[in-house]
């Protein structure tokens, strides 16, 4: 089966009906659209791709493997470029709620977006220092001599990005005293870099050590990237997303958001929907972007919203977020896993610094949509319908009674596996 604006003839992701499709028809349109080959395609749709063996030599202890839906969010607009979001998860909504806002977010030209580059922080914590304003400027003095010997570590990272850049120095009171802790910020390029810059880290300490007079301890990398920042922003017309009282509906939430850690907890868990299931589609680590976005709306003094919400001088919504968006695309599970080579060429990302950018518009466009349905019907509404699918497929509804039972169940407003099976048997 075919339908209007299939991807082929458009080369757009603005498909209406696409979730009306089977999942067989999906993913051969998505492949004519990102142009993977029926090998590629395979992989996804066939379980198995990730075999015991590869499996074997990713962790330890490996005992088999373990599946996720893989789903595209639909209507991406960034940067005037038509892009697929390929997400892994499995929290009902998150993907048709993503295509809802980057379908409401093309009236006002789609998401636009930029990078601060690929630098990523090492810590070198050195105790045991009596003048720790001197052992700083020490540090400063010699930045030179720490960056080539952190460099010399890495000479194709140096050919590539030009490696180990800059030395930074803090102090940082602590409860055993004072801590001199030196920051070596390295341009990983468009790997995620953590084990570059722990290599680097470890390379310097003993220098840092005969300079300061000290005793260097951890040497690790920092997740606060706070100098490796992808921003988004968005402007939904008024039109497009239902009117005026939406637009400060919405505003209202991001107010509480803002103000109230209790509430930022929760707006920023939706705005992790988004952004983890990309992160895990692409083979990169959610805990570390996870970490870092948290730790960043909280730095400057108070835990808050990721995203920023206002209206301009038309009535229109305006959204903005920045985040250290770390992720990568050699080294780490992007290059072992097949499914996740997929997923970065459903993306069509050739670079960190573009996946990061999307992942930041991928945030934006979910928290557009919670906090619209919040703000207007509840979240429950939409919610309710998909999660009466997930209850009526584990009471053991099948292709032919599903959408019966999930009807009667939304009708009924009795979503339970033991009314999904009463309703089974009725109708069998
Ligand atoms: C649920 O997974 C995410 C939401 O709670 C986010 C929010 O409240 O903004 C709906």
């Amino acid at each position: 089966m075919r339908c209007e604006g299939r991807f082929n003839i458009m080369k757009t992701n603005n498909y209406s009906g696409f979730h009306k499709l089977s999942l067989e028809q999906r993913a051969a349109e998505v492949a004519e659209f990102a142009n993977l080959t029926k090998k590629e395609i395979d992989c996804i749709i066939n379980p198995g791709a990730l075999t015991n063996d590869i499996a074997n030599n990713v962790i330890e202890n490996v005992i088999g493997t373990y599946q996720l839906p893989m789903g595209v969010a639909m209507n991406f607009v960034v940067n005037g470029k038509e892009v697929l979001i390929p997400m892994v998860v499995e929290e009902a909504s998150i993907v048709a709620a993503a295509s809802n806002a980057a379908k409401m977010a093309r009236a006002g030209g789609g998401f636009t977006t930029s990078y601060t580059g690929n630098i990523m922080i090492a810590q070198i914590q050195t105790i045991n220092i009596p003048n720790p304003y001197f052992a700083c400027q020490m540090i400063l003095h010699h930045k030179k001599d720490i960056l080539d010997i952190a460099n010399e570590k890495d000479p194709i990272l140096v050919k590539i990005t030009g490696g180990a850049k800059d030395v930074e120095v803090r102090i940082v009171d602590s409860i055993i005293g004072p801590m001199v802790v030196t920051h070596l910020l390295v341009d990983t390029g468009d790997a995620m870099g953590a084990n570059a810059v722990n290599t680097m880290a470890e390379a310097v300490a003993p220098f840092i050590e005969k300079i300061t007079g000290g005793i260097v301890k951890l040497r690790i990398l920092s997740n606060l990237a706070a100098y490796r920042l992808a921003r988004a922003t968005a402007k939904f017309t008024k039109e497009a997303i239902g009117g005026e009282d939406v637009v400060d509906g919405i505003i209202a939430a991001y107010a509480f958001a803002e103000a109230d850690p209790f509430r930022a907890a929760t707006s920023n868990k939706g705005i992790m929907n988004g952004i983890d299931p990309l992160i895990v589609a692409t083979g990169n680590d959610w805990r570390g972007i996870e970490s870092a976005c948290h730790a960043y709306c909280s730095y400057k003094g108070k835990y808050t919203s990721m995203t920023r919400w206002e209206k301009d001088l038309d009535g229109n919504l305006t959204g903005s977020i920045e985040i250290p968006a770390l992720c990568g695309l050699v080294g780490g599970g992007t290059k072992i896993l097949p499914a996740a080579q997929i997923g970065v060429k459903i993306l069509g990302v050739k670079t960190a610094a573009e996946l990061a950018q999307i992942i930041a518009a991928v945030g934006l466009a979910q928290n557009f949509a919670a906090m619209r349905a919040l703000a207007t019907d509840g979240i429950q509404k939409g919610h309710m319908k998909l999660h009466a699918r997930n209850i009526a497929t584990v009471a053991g509804a099948d292709g032919k009674i599903l959408d019966e039972v999930v009807a009667k169940m939304v009708a009924e407003k009795n979503i339970s596996v033991d009314y999904a099976k009463e309703i089974i048997s009725k109708l069998k």
